[in-house]
């Protein structure tokens, strides 16, 4: 399938699309990851990167009532809905519409970062890495949670009609863009200047996880 092909489905996807998207992650195996991802880092002022519906952002507050979130996508139709998430959970968030390769972020600006199915959707992830990491102050953490690299781990689909639609939808967008194992996904993190990478399997096997440090 072209590159053509795969930019059209994520764009339906995430912008025309974002309802069923969003229901379709509506649930907690999406969320208790979520929020594991949420835990992976600290500080006040943490972007989320690709925040879709908002459920991200929405962890990262709950996960230190100190933090100050902020969501960025470059889809309007998710903006919208996490804004609407937001507003209905009593959670100050700040929204930047921009893409993920060229951040709206003075050097310095953020604590932390993290990004949930999105590194995978970028054409180029590792120059993006390279500018988020410029928007971090020394120390800051990343963490990403992205579809991993692998056979259909037919245990992940458990848990009903809706887990399963969603776990599909990630199995076959990630198909038409990009996948990743543990060992490439930190050797990205390495590669774009970021130090003490790691990462491993969640959600059954589905995803991998990663965390890293800018140094
Ligand atoms: C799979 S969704 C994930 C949303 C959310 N993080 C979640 O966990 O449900 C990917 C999001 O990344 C956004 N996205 C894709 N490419 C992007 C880019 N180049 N810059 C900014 N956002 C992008 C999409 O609009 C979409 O909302």
């Amino acid at each position: 399938m072209s590159s053509r092909i795969a930019r059209a489905y994520a764009t339906f996807a995430f912008g025309p699309g974002a309802a069923i998207y969003a229901f379709l992650v509506d649930h907690d195996a999406w969320r208790r990851d979520v929020r594991a991802m949420a835990r992976l880092v600290s500080g006040q002022r943490v972007l989320d990167l690709g925040i879709g519906p908002g459920a991200s952002a929405l962890a990262l507050a709950a996960a230190d009532p100190a933090r100050r979130p902020i969501g960025l996508d470059r889809s309007r139709q998710m903006l919208r809905r996490a804004a609407a998430a937001a507003a209905a959970a009593r959670v100050r968030l700040p929204l930047v519409r921009a893409d993920a390769g060229a951040l709206p972020l003075r050097p310095g600006a953020l604590d932390g970062a993290t990004g949930h199915s999105v590194l995978y959707l970028l054409p180029d992830p590792a120059a993006a890495l390279v500018e988020l990491r410029a928007a971090l102050r020394p120390g800051g953490r990343v963490a990403f949670l992205e579809p991993r690299a692998g056979p259909l781990p037919a245990r992940a689909l458990r848990g009903g009609v809706r887990v399963a639609a969603a776990m599909l939808l990630w199995r076959g967008m990630s198909r038409l863009h990009r996948r990743f194992t543990e060992a490439g996904l930190a050797a990205l993190l390495d590669a774009a200047g970021f130090r003490a990478a790691r990462a491993w399997p969640v959600l059954r096997g589905f995803g991998v996880m990663a965390t890293a440090e800018r140094p």
